[in-house]
């Protein structure tokens, strides 16, 4: 048990963002890789933009934490944390855009297309998503192989049309076409939630854990997932841009149906205190040990931007 207990966790979070940006920042250098030809300046900028900037790192944090809690090599679970933080920079890079969610506002800057423009911000967007699949794939990733093939088709199925892109593609459907509850919670679960449940299974299959570890990591995630985009919900009517980095109150104005919208603020606070505890009888077989993958689930439901 390292670290448990030993630094708060606001220190053991940033820590471990430090730890990522600082990978982050090398694979997104300037110098073409071997096999690639040129790396263009301005696109390795706008990349650089909107992927060293500040954010919580939420999702590297929890591959480091379930990797380190059933043992998973090290720096191969930071190479995993950091591919997976390029997809999430990706989906944000093109959420952005004007014809998704037209925002000027992220992590506190300008979005990649208001600091450039707007197909240098899809084509950032683009190249983070393959370079994800490059950083698990490469053989830096020292994993046996068929974990790293593991890794690479979970992430392929979190992310693309069943998964996140699918949910972006439901949640702007859902401006036009309000879904009810049901219809809300499964397109939250695919354009949030898969891959923040793929962040929780990364960690026991880089550990190479039997498979009902690495189901009760995955629902786990889920579970997890789920909080996460309530609480942003949440957030999104009872914060203000200043503190969140990113514009509020936008939600009602699309007209975007959410759980917070449905039944209301207390409404979803109580929702978010049940699944944290949901998330806590999960992880109750690791003991102490767990403990700050409960504490993420809390920091999650009621984190403040
Ligand atoms: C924001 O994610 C987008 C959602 C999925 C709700 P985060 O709140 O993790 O954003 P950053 O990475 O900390 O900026
Ligand atoms: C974003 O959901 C989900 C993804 C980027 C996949 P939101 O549109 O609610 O996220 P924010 O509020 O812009 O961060
Ligand atoms: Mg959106
Ligand atoms: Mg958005
Ligand atoms: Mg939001």
């Amino acid at each position: 048990m390292d670290q448990v207990g030993k630094d708060s966790f606001i220190d053991r979070l940033d820590d471990a963002a430090a730890r990522v940006a600082a990978l982050l920042e090398s694979l997104l250098r300037e110098t073409p890789l071997a096999g690639e030809i040129a790396r263009p300046e301005h696109l390795i900028a706008a990349i650089r933009h909107g992927v060293l900037n500040g954010g919580k790192r939420i999702r590297p944090f929890l591959v480091l934490e379930t990797a380190r809690l059933l043992d998973a090599p090290k720096e191969a679970a930071l190479r995993v944390a950091a591919a997976l933080e390029c997809i999430h920079c990706y989906s944000l890079i093109h959420d952005d855009l004007p014809s998704m969610d037209d925002d000027d506002l992220r992590r506190g800057k300008p979005t990649v297309h208001v600091a450039f423009d707007e197909a240098t911000a899809i084509l950032a967007g683009d190249g983070l998503l393959t370079m994800a699949f490059d950083i698990l794939s490469a053989p830096e990733t020292a994993l046996p192989d068929t974990t790293r093939l593991t890794l690479v088709n979970q992430l392929a199925r979190a992310a693309g049309v069943g998964g996140m892109v699918g949910g972006q593609a439901l949640d702007l459907h859902a401006e036009r076409f309000a879904p009810d509850e049901t219809g809300i919670v499964r397109l939250q679960a695919m354009k949030t939630g898969a891959l923040l449940r793929y962040a929780c299974a990364a960690g026991a299959i880089a550990a190479q854990a039997d498979a009902d570890t690495v189901k009760r990591m995955t629902r786990f995630g889920e579970i997890v997932g789920l909080a996460f985009q309530l609480a942003d919900d949440l957030l999104d009517v009872t914060s203000d841009a200043a503190t969140l980095g990113k514009a509020a109150g936008k939600d009602a104005g699309r007209g975007k149906g959410t759980l917070v919208s449905l039944h209301g603020v207390e409404a979803a606070r109580r929702r978010l205190d049940g699944l944290v505890d949901e998330a806590a009888l999960l992880m109750k077989p690791y003991g102490a040990a767990a403990g700050t993958l409960i504490e993420t689930a809390g920091f999650i439901a009621s984190r403040d931007r």
